[in-house]
């Protein structure tokens, strides 16, 4: 599995070490960015995180952010991606088995570092439920496909 991985300074520190975390669990990462000591716009580092998904280099995405608000409101602009902001285990499970969540958000300055890795552990190995909530996320699907106009969605 590859993951796309992208921070501003905020998230910068957490992102480092769930990288590490990542790496000993044998997955590989592309990190887009920012570098340390840099001051950036989060917005810049998550777009090209999300591309990368887009584009199929990645699987998924793991963005952080001071909130992890910020990167999840960039990334849920683009069609197919379902980024979630999680904060503890019940919402990293259900990110991933009722929402599909492709990208997870995490805040460097709200999240310590276990409480971090406790939600990537959750979020990788929770599979989808599918059944009514596929139903529901291929509204939101049918959303995008027509422009946001709610008809036809079924
Ligand atoms: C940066 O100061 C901060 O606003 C950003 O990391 C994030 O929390 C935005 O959602």
């Amino acid at each position: 599995m590859r993951l796309a991985i992208a921070s501003d300074h905020a998230g910068y520190d957490l992102k480092k070490a769930i990288i590490e975390f990542l790496h000993h669990k044998g997955i590989e990462v592309i990190d887009f960015g920012c570098g340390p000591g840099e001051i950036v716009d989060y917005v810049d580092y998550g777009v090209k995180a999300v591309n990368s998904v887009i584009e199929g280099e990645c699987e998924g995405a793991i963005l952080f952010c001071g909130t992890g608000l910020g990167m999840a409101i960039v990334a849920n602009k683009f069609p197919c991606i379902r980024a979630t902001p999680c904060w503890d285990e019940f919402t990293a499970r259900v990110s991933r088995s009722h929402n599909n969540s492709n990208c997870l958000t995490l805040g460097g300055r709200v999240l310590d570092l276990e409480k971090a890795k406790q939600i990537v552990e959750i979020w990788l190995t929770t599979n989808f439920e599918g059944g009514r909530h596929a139903r529901r996320l291929n509204k939101i699907e049918a959303l995008e496909k027509n422009n946001f106009k709610q008809n036809n969605l079924e």
